[in-house]
Parts: C-alpha cells; sequence; structure tokens
C-alpha cells in the first residue's frame, strides 16, 4: 500500500458549503459563499466563518458585527455558485438570482428566503489568521422552513436536499447509511 506525500493544505472534506447574507443599513443586502465554516460549540450555539478581508462582504460583517447562514439545496447550488465567484462590488446578488429576503428576527441583516435554514449569528471575536481572519460568532435565532415541519413537529432537514462541498466540487448527500448510536444499537 503506498501513499502520496502533499503539502500541508486543505485537505478536510466534506464540508457544508453555505451562503452568508449581510447588509449595512442603507445598502443592499449581500451574499458570499463560504466553505470554511464550521460548527464550534453546543452551548452557548456558536460558529465560525473564515473570510478573506479583501471580500466586499469582510467589512460589512466586521462592521454590523452580524451575518445570516443560509444552508444550501440542490435548488441552491447554480446560485451558491454565482456568489462565491461574483462580488457584491460589482452586482446586486439576490437580484441576479431572483433571491429573496426575509427579515431576520435578532439581527438586522436578512435570511435567504429560498434556503430552509438561516441561522442567525452575531460576532463575539474576529480572529486573523493568516489569507483569512476568522469570525467566531453566536447563534441568536434559527429560522426554518415549515414545508419541512411534519405533523409530529418533527422538522425534516434531510428531506430538504442539502449539499456537501468537496475539493472543488458539489454533492448531494446520497442514500441514509446509518443514524447517531447505530454502531452500539442492539438489534430487535
Ligand atoms: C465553493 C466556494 C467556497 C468559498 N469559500 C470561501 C470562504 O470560506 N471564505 C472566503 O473568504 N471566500 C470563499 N469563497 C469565495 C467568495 O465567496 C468569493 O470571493 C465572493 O465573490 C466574495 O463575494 P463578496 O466580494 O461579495 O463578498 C468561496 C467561493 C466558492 C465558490
Amino acid at each position: 500500500m503506498g501513499k502520496e506525500l502533499f503539502k500541508p493544505g486543505n485537505m478536510l472534506y466534506p464540508l457544508p458549503v453555505v451562503m452568508v447574507s449581510c447588509k449595512r443599513e442603507n445598502e443592499k443586502a449581500n451574499i458570499v459563499t463560504i466553505a470554511w465554516a464550521g460548527t464550534v460549540c453546543s452551548s452557548p450555539a456558536m460558529v465560525s466563518i473564515s473570510v478573506r478581508p479583501e471580500r466586499y462582504s469582510y467589512d460589512i460583517i466586521k462592521e454590523t458585527g452580524e451575518f445570516v447562514i443560509n444552508l444550501v439545496t440542490e435548488d441552491l447550488a447554480y446560485a451558491t455558485d454565482y456568489c462565491g465567484v461574483k462580488s457584491g462590488r460589482d452586482v446586486d446578488k439576490f437580484k441576479e438570482m431572483k433571491l429573496h429576503e426575509c427579515p431576520g428576527v435578532n439581527v438586522k441583516a436578512p435570511g435567504i428566503a429560498e434556503s430552509p435554514v438561516n441561522i442567525e449569528c452575531k460576532v463575539k471575536q474576529v480572529i486573523p489568521l493568516g489569507s483569512h481572519d476568522m469570525f467566531l460568532a453566536e447563534v441568536v435565532g434559527v429560522q426554518v422552513d415549515d414545508k419541512y415541519m411534519d405533523e409530529t413537529g418533527k422538522f425534516n432537514l434531510n428531506s430538504t436536499g442539502l449539499v456537501a462541498y468537496s475539493h472543488g466540487e458539489y454533492f448531494n448527500l446520497g442514500e441514509k447509511i446509518g443514524k447517531f448510536g447505530y454502531s452500539v444499537k442492539k438489534r430487535g
């Protein structure tokens, strides 16, 4: 069995790819596609996004201290890619991609109405790392599309068609192959 030695680089895949929305008062809202995002704490619920300072969104997020993470579904994959190659300096991404703003409940930044989950975040720390600055943020609200709620009150997130990003390519999630704890569950 052989191994190739690669130079150090980012190879932690698959990842969620998300659309992060942000807005300064009296300006158009913007969307930036982010793959360097993660869950970092359960209680309080905290997340991180890493953003290059040269992004148009960077100053907006830094100044307002707010952003919304919008989960990406197959229907949003094309718009996600577009929002990751076009800058809000040049285009209105909501308008170009025919997306709609949904008002934040606990932040002034809008979410994306077409996304099934809008995670409202308030920045706690900005940590310069090198190419990217990491925004460590607390989750202050979560809005979900009621279309995916069933009669028992369960939110069927895995029916929304979520997308993963791996090594430069977008994928849907494929078949379910297990559930949390199934390796130790007694078979009935
Ligand atoms: C799949 C994908 C993932 C990306 N992930 C990041 C990221 O994690 N951090 C970042 O700063 N830029 C990332 N980008 C690049 C920005 O989304 C891109 O430069 C965008 O045009 C910036 O928009 P803005 O100038 O309107 O803020 C990613 C792009 C794509 C297509």
